[in-house]
């Protein structure tokens, strides 16, 4: 009888499939609303053959090794994997999978959403408005920045990365750049869009977003010196991961005007945010909601239990990571 442990409560189309695709199978889930700790997860998953985690599970190679022997699959409710050891997961045959594809608009919208109320500045009216600070319509009131037509800088060229760069192209007449390593002739091609060197995508764009995996080279690759290349006028936003950019860096940026405002869905010791961040007028601050509609977590569930029946039931699964 194979044993499923599932770090975090998630939708009932993961256990309902589970239960389809495993009918033996012994599924436990965390009961708490919360996080476990290091040794909670050892204790309530170790033995398991299949674990299902989040992106808020530090899975390092001996945290792995403390799960036993017979895990033969960890399946992350996540595109992104900075958080497991892929190395530690394959020199122990265990199949690591992901969540990729179903969650691009989701995350998409955030990022526009998060481009748009920046330039606008939806959340300080939002503030202005509920506290009684609307005494009347007024020519001078709360203006912003337009969306339509500006310069969009997209750093890191995936899927998610490419819708951003779509709807911006299509719905707002943006220019495109874009920075990535690789060239994508079809960024040219379908978007009209220049590659450009970092630097030069810092100083052209009115809008930056992050849109790049975590890996060692990207840690900190948006940093104090990378901020004074921007405009006065611009907006960073990051649904990537939290510690591509030099989060302290950012607050002093914005205290000192170097930039316009900032849209932030990740944090660098997320949950925590660095000093002075949530004291800003010109941020807006999201929970980590990049895929969180009701359609993509359901969907992403149902991927996580995939890959687990995949691998327990002797099949390749669909998005292996390694
Ligand atoms: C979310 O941040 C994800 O990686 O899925
Ligand atoms: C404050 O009320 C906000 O929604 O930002």
């Amino acid at each position: 009888m194979p044993f499923i442990y599932i770090t975090r409560a998630v939708p009932d189309a993961a256990t309902e499939l589970l239960a389809k695709g495993l009918p033996d199978a012994r599924v436990e889930i965390n009961p708490h609303d919360r996080n476990l700790n290091r040794a909670e997860l050892i204790e309530a998953a170790a033995g398991c053959d299949a674990l299902i985690c989040t992106l808020a599970d530090p899975l390092d190679a001996s945290l792995i090794e403390d799960l036993g022997p017979q895990l033969k699959v960890i399946a992350t409710y996540a595109v992104g994997y900075n958080n497991i050891h892929l190395e530690a997961a394959k020199a122990r045959g265990i199949a690591v999978c992901n969540t990729p594809d179903v969650l691009t608009d989701a995350t998409a919208e955030v990022a526009v959403g998060l481009m748009i109320a920046c330039a606008r500045r939806f959340a300080d009216g939002d503030r202005l408005t509920r506290s009684g600070g609307f005494t009347g319509w007024a020519p001078m009131l709360h203006r912003g920045h337009g969306v339509y037509g500006k310069t969009v800088g997209i750093v890191g060229a995936g899927r998610i990365g490419k819708r951003v760069a779509a709807t911006m192209k299509h719905g707002f007449g943006c220019e495109i750049l874009y920075f990535s390593r690789e060239d994508h002739v079809d960024w040219e091609n379908d978007l009209g869009a220049a590659k450009v060197e970092l630097g030069e995508l810092l100083q052209r764009s009115d809008f930056v977003s992050l849109h790049c995996p975590l890996t060692p080279d990207t840690r900190h690759l948006i940093d104090a010196d990378m901020l004074k290349l921007m405009k006065p006028t611009s907006v960073l936003v990051n649904t990537a991961r939290g510690p591509v950019v030099d989060e302290a860096a950012l607050v002093a940026a914005l205290k000192a005007g170097q930039i316009a405002g900032a849209g932030f869905d990740v944090y660098e010791h997320e949950p925590a945010l660095a000093p002075g961040l949530a004291e800003l007028d010109n941020v807006v601050l999201l929970p980590h909601i990049g895929s969180a509609t009701h359609e993509t977590r359901a969907e992403m569930g149902r991927m996580c239990a995939r890959a687990v029946i995949a691998v327990l039931t002797g099949q390749e699964p669909q998005h292996r990571v390694i």
